[in-house]
């Protein structure tokens, strides 16, 4: 468990979880044009904060009243379990192999209105699954159930699967850590999205450092 993947929940009141509401409500205005339900968090590399970014936006929503699956499609590396504290046994990735009903993998979390599919077993083909007609079908069928789905996965630059999962959600958020994640490469994530027809609704700018106490920020530039 890492100490930042579940900040809004342990502690509601510091300026962290406001940045996670203020990123939730963001979110929230996304929906005035069109329908954003399905939201899909990536970056460019590994380790820039999408684990952390799904996670608190949906114990934020949750905590707002609304009925929110996250949904770890990060099949090179799944770990929404480990922030959640949650068992990784089963989940997506039988869902998809087995034909069984997905609402059997869904679990409940300690907060109330937050459920999470986690990744489950690792498949050897993990971009064959991710794009096929049964992912779509499963994820049409949650849309029914939820307010919102929050999809966590890998980095977009190394590997295709966030390109491919880009393209059956509503919207992708595209986190990228201030300090460590060249312009260039960000540039590159936003064009790989763009190029596959991906609809970005916002851009997370994590891991900044900031003189005051609250060593990290965020800034959400909403597009
Ligand atoms: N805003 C933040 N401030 C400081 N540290 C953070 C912040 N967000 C995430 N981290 C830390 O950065 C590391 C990577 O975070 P996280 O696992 O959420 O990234 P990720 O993009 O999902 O990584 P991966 O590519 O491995 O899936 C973790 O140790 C996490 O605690
Ligand atoms: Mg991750």
């Amino acid at each position: 468990l890492n100490s930042y993947s579940i900040k809004a929940f342990e502690n509601p009141k510091s300026p962290i979880s406001e940045a996670y509401r203020m990123l939730r409500t963001n979110i929230q205005f996304a929906n005035v044009d069109r329908v954003v339900k399905t939201i899909l968090f990536t970056s460019a590399g590994p380790a820039e904060g999408k684990t952390s970014t799904v996670t608190n936006v949906g114990i934020t929503m949750a905590q707002a009243g609304k009925k929110v699956l996250i949904i770890d499609a990060d099949m090179r590396k799944p770990s929404i379990h480990k922030a959640l504290k949650l068992q990784n046994r089963f989940g997506l990735s039988n869902t998809l192999v087995e034909l069984a009903n997905c609402e059997c993998y869904i679990v409940h979390t300690l907060q109330e209105g937050l459920d999470v599919i986690t990744m489950g077993p690792i498949p050897p083909n993990p971009s064959e699954l991710l794009g096929s007609q049964r992912m779509k079908t499963i994820l049409g069928e949650l849309t029914r159930h939820y307010d919102y789905i929050l999809i966590d996965s890998p980095p977009v630059l190394p590997v295709t699967d966030a390109a491919i999962l880009a393209q059956i959600v509503d919207g992708v958020i595209l986190v990228i850590a201030a300090n460590s994640t060249s312009h260039e490469h960000a540039i590159r994530a936003k064009e790989k999205l763009s190029g596959v027809g991906a609809k970005i609704i916002g851009v997370v700018l994590n891991k900044i450092k900031t003189k005051s106490k609250d060593k990290y920020y965020y800034y959400y530039h909403y597009e």
